[in-house]
């Protein structure tokens, strides 16, 4: 659970952040395949290459935490994320990796105003959203393997 401090800081920066949501998915993209090349397989980098790279993954983070009292709201636009990520092979343990490079770039975008609060209000929702996807997509995986026999 969130604090009520927590979800006032998120609700508080949302806004600031979308402004620059392509900034923001631009660093977060650019620093994590830098950092990270064996993920350079999984996104396409055709899309990256000519500016085409959907802003989505970043975007849907920024709406979901908008959204943090009612993650409900978030269902609709699951299954069609789940289904993208269990065909590519997403794996549990590279969440906290999407997560390091996105808070990296809200740090990034938001410079001075980028206190330890703010930073650590964005780890905890990162966290909470991201156990949504790994719960999702353990049990899509599960259910393939099932499938398999
Ligand atoms: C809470 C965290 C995440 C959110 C909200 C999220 C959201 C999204 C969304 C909205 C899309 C577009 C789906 C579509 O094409 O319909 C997407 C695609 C994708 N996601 Fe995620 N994602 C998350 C975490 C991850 C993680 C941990 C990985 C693995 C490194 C990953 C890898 C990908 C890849 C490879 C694509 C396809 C994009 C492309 O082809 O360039 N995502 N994600």
């Amino acid at each position: 659970m969130l604090s009520e401090k927590t979800i006032e800081i998120i609700k508080s920066t949302v806004p600031v952040l979308k402004i620059h949501g392509m900034e923001i998915t631009k660093m977060f993209y650019k620093n994590m395949l830098e950092e990270n090349p064996e993920l350079k397989n999984m996104f396409d980098m055709s899309k990256q290459a000519n500016g085409e790279q959907p802003k989505a993954l970043a975007m849907t983070i920024l709406a979901a935490a908008q959204n943090i009292e009612n993650l409900g709201a978030l269902a609709p636009a699951l299954p069609k994320i789940v289904s993208k990520h269990v065909s590519l092979g997403v794996k549990p343990e590279e969440y906290p990796i999407v997560g390091k490079y996105l808070l990296l770039a809200i740090k990034e975008v938001l410079g001075d105003a980028a206190t330890d609060e703010i930073i650590n209000a964005w780890g905890e929702a990162y966290g909470v959203i991201a156990n949504i996807f790994i719960e999702l997509e353990k049990k899509a995986y599960e259910e393939l393997e099932a499938n398999k026999n």
